[in-house]
């Protein structure tokens, strides 16, 4: 095995990967170890498994599969899939906060309302919907009914393209780019990738962003929307991350996947009185639910729970022997948890139907029930406390501090009412521009090295940078995630943060949350009156890993917004397809991917760009 020196930046996990050894738990290092060396033809994406004339594996000596299909055509085939995969990931999520948005305007729950009324009635307005003289349902049931069809067939584009500079929408739709519906882009995408269809590598993957596009002004906005419409509009405030945030004297519930749905039931039901004092009765000083990954994200932007940690830390967290239940809902979830939560007294429980977990507690999570679902399952992370063996407790950490709520509405409102006063620090080149790390863990990647290393370079050029996902906490346990941090910045950053009292780097929020991302860049370049591909901005995801990575990445690019990765997707094997991806799309629609292992040369090739950007726009570079 790797020394565990080598697998991680931080001390806490390095503690829980000895103790893992020590007690003969095994993690994803040790199975990436006994996955190494992958095959080489997935890796270059020159396998294709799209019919049974095949399997085929197509290489130099032999270029074509059964059917004729060559490795452009193989490589942007399952780079579609792998998007769109991702695309209908977020999208899902999306969708089950209109369901419970639809419950709400059925009645047909108590359980959740709509906190944020304003917010309902300004995203109505956006979208064409009559709100004055209206009642709040009366508009909540237009909103529903409006994104209910943006996944469909019948509309020519989504909504929320409402929000996009006109440019960027004449352009898109020069390109057969423009998004009509959710569904069915990732439909389509299956269509036109099945054997002897779409046979023409660019056109694949001109459909591959447009499926993106309907993901990120799609799906994964109405995700971000609708959360806040029914649980409120995030605002800053503080609270503390790592696997410090376990408690030893308390029952810890850890919520682990990427809908509020769940996990903001199972901590209101965590405060009720009556669970509350059966933990007290069995020995604990109280309830404490922690977060992991992105339904995580969503409770610490909302309600300043704390964060126990990112992707590569959710094995690690029950390794500390001290969680009573990790409750999950969908996404990012590795299976492996269920077995080592076997290793302890640890509840594993999953939520949702479409993402069962052999050897968990099941219950099929509904609005109509969710308050007393979320009550019973307190109630067993509480019954399991009984069970816990403290000689097998370790907690390796105080937590640290870090600053999280920064909603654009939350960034306005800091500013005084109106983006001004940052396009005017922009001109003035205190913030010389902005880029948006967002995304992952990768095994493959020594954890969270290139997160924290890419965030630091930035900052000190007065790069303001804005974290999501699984880069909160990394960039959080760093200690960049508190308004001290400016020290570790350029002197702009550190006149402009210092001045708002916020860090130079800006929780966003989680990965559907990317959306705040675009909308910030949009109304920017509309402020600007600009292209997004206009702006001094980037987009960055260092340590990926998954489907949705993927498709976040490529609705960025498409968007206009030039973007970094740590590591390349599997298309390294279509010189066609790579070529576009690097350079060709510049071309297309004004930004391209580029990969980069290295963060010194990342945060440079940003720098670059955002000294032209500013040039061009007439600024000081
Ligand atoms: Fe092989 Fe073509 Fe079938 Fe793919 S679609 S498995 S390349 S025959
Ligand atoms: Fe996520």
């Amino acid at each position: 095995p790797r020394p565990i020196d080598e697998l991680t930046i931080w001390d806490d996990a390095k503690a829980m990967l000895r103790k893992a050894r020590a007690e003969g738990i095994q993690t994803v290092h040790d199975r990436l170890d006994r996955q190494t060396p992958h095959c080489k033809f997935c890796e270059l994406g020159t396998t294709c498994r799209n019919c049974t004339m095949g399997p085929c594996r197509v290489s130099e000596k032999n270029p074509l599969g059964v059917c004729g299909a060559d490795a452009d055509v193989i490589v942007a085939r399952n780079f579609g899939r792998f998007v769109t995969g991702g695309a209908a990931g977020h999208s899902d999520h999306g969708r089950d906060l209109i369901e419970v948005l639809e419950a709400i305007v059925e009645g047909e729950t108590k359980d959740y309302r709509i906190v944020a009324e304003d917010k309902l009635r300004a995203i109505a307005g956006e979208v064409g919907i009559q709100t004055e003289g209206r009642s709040t349902m009366e508009v909540a049931r237009d909103v529903m009914d409006c994104f209910f069809a943006d996944f469909g067939s019948r509309k020519k584009e989504v909504s929320f393209l409402a929000r996009v500079p006109q440019v960027r929408k004449d352009k898109w739709a020069g390109l057969k780019m423009t998004p009509r519906g959710v569904d069915r882009e990732i439909a389509e995408m299956m269509h036109r990738t099945h054997m002897g269809c779409d046979n023409d590598a660019p056109n694949t993957m001109i459909h591959a962003a447009r499926t993106a596009l309907a993901d990120g002004w799609g799906g994964s906005m109405i995700g971000t929307e609708l959360s806040d419409v029914i649980f409120g509009v995030p605002t800053p405030k503080m609270s503390t991350a790592n696997l410090g945030v376990i408690k030893a004297d308390k029952v810890n519930i850890l919520v682990h996947g990427h809908n509020p749905v769940v996990s903001e039931m199972i901590l209101a039901a965590s405060r009720e009185p009556e669970l509350v004092n059966r933990a007290k009765e069995l020995g604990a000083t109280g309830i404490n639910v922690a977060g992991l990954c992105c339904t995580g994200n969503e409770l610490l932007m909302r309600q300043g729970i704390p964060m126990a940690g990112n992707h590569l830390m959710t094995e690690l967290a029950i390794i500390t022997g001290a969680v009573e239940a990790i409750v999950v809902d969908y996404q990012c979830i590795m299976p492996s948890l269920v077995q080592i939560s076997g290793c302890y007294h640890t509840k594993f429980i999953d939520t949702a139907n479409k993402a069962r977990f052999t050897g968990a507690i099941h219950f099929d999570f509904q609005p109509r029930t969710a308050m007393k679902q979320a009550r019973e399952i307190v109630s067993i992370a509480v019954e399991a406390f009984a069970q816990r063996d403290p000689g097998r407790v370790d907690i390796p950490c105080e937590p640290i501090e870090i600053m999280t709520g920064f909603s654009n509405e939350a960034v306005i409102a800091a500013l005084g009412g109106s983006l001004d006063p940052m396009v005017q620090a922009i001109a003035a080149g205190d913030i010389r521009g902005a880029v948006g790390i967002v995304g992952c863990n990768n095994p493959k990647i020594k954890q969270d090295s290139m997160n924290v290393k890419l965030a630091e370079e930035l900052i000190k050029k007065d790069i303001l940078v804005l974290v999501t996902g699984c880069v909160t906490t990394a960039a959080g346990k760093a200690g960049l995630l508190v308004p001290g941090a400016i020290e570790k910045a350029g002197p702009g950053l550190q006149k402009v943060c210092g001045s708002l009292g916020i860090p130079p780097v800006l929780h966003y929020g989680s990965c559907v949350d990317n959306a705040r991302i675009l909308q910030l860049c949009a109304a920017l370049a509309n402020a600007l009156k600009v292209d997004i591909s206009d702006l001094p901005v980037g987009a960055s995801s260092p340590e990926w890993y998954s489907e949705k990575a993927a498709a976040i990445g490529l609705y960025a690019v498409a968007s206009g917004i030039y973007t970094h990765l740590g590591h390349p997707p599997n298309i390294l094997g279509s010189k066609t397809v790579t070529d576009l991806a690097v350079s060709g799309l510049e071309d297309l629609v004004g930004a391209t991917f580029f990969i980069e292992p290295d963060m010194v040369k990342a945060a440079d090739m940003f720098d670059q760009r955002i000294r032209t950007k500013r040039k061009a726009l007439g600024l000081s570079e």
